[in-house]
């Protein structure tokens, strides 16, 4: 069986919810200020959906709230907008995705507010060389497994550890496919790569401590010692000539 590979026509409205949700990014990334909230955030993402033409796959997804999750520093993933303001020296994540006649984008990234702290300067790093490591993995040949392995080497690099609670995952008609994409593995393990596989990969890094709590809100995911954390993810599709990156402009 293994991983379903996507039709030409399928990719291109992956690739048209992809750009959607490059271009909500480009937009919270450039708003993100202190003073700001992650209500505004959200709004503005909800104005990029509109303007495009897509609908959100967060809003609603088991009653999830709103079109973004905003997590700020001990918050690993999963949070959920308010009013509270941005301050200097915050560590945000962001996290949202689009849906185009029926096809879904799903990505993240993270930021520092202002100047951050030395610790959250690197988890942002990680983060983002782990995702490109990661990226770089979705070849033909490969398999699940070494995804998973290129990610855990870099959080390992910067003297990091990777949340295991949660993965990255298939995507296509919904958010949330087949196979699970854990942040580590064993190389050659898993289910196997080959051009037209479609994989959300999304690395999570927390300077502390692997284990996360769910507060009260049912949503936001914490790390359970305090420590802060970055989130980072693409839509990748796997080609004979490389990876391709759908959530890229
Ligand atoms: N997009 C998240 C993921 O990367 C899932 C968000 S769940 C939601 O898998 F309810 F917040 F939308
Ligand atoms: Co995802």
């Amino acid at each position: 069986m293994g991983i379903p590979v996507r039709r030409p026509e399928e990719l291109a409205l992956m690739r048209r919810a992809g750009q959607v949700v490059a271009e909500m990014h480009d937009v919270i990334r450039a708003a993100a200020a202190p003073g700001v909230t992650t209500r505004r955030l959200d709004e503005l993402a909800r104005a990029v959906l509109e303007r495009r033409g897509a609908t959100s796959n967060f809003l609603g997804y088991h009653g999830y709230p709103a079109v973004i999750c905003a997590s700020v520093n001990s918050c690993v993933i999963h949070g959920i907008p308010d009013d509270r303001a941005l301050e200097e020296g915050d560590l945000l994540s962001i996290d949202c995705g689009a849906i185009v006649e029926g096809w879904h984008g799903d990505a993240a990234f993270s930021m520092g507010i202002g100047v951050v702290s030395e610790t959250a300067g690197r988890l942002l790093v990680a983060a983002d060389e782990g995702l490109a490591a990661a990226i770089a993995a979705m070849v033909p040949g490969n398999r699940v497994g070494d995804v998973g392995h290129a990610v855990e080497v870099v959080a390992g690099r910067h003297g990091f550890e990777v949340v295991r609670d949660y993965c990255g995952h298939g995507i296509g008609r919904a958010m949330h496919e087949e196979p699970d994409v854990p942040n580590y593995g064993r190389p050659g393990k898993g289910p196997k790569l080959k051009a037209g596989v479609v994989l959300a990969i999304e690395p999570m890094i927390v300077a502390g401590d692997e284990d996360t709590d769910v507060l009260d809100d049912g949503w936001a995911v914490v790390t359970a010692d305090g420590a802060w954390a970055a989130h980072t993810e693409h839509t990748v599709l796997v080609t004979d000539d490389g990876p391709a990156i759908l959530t890229r402009p």
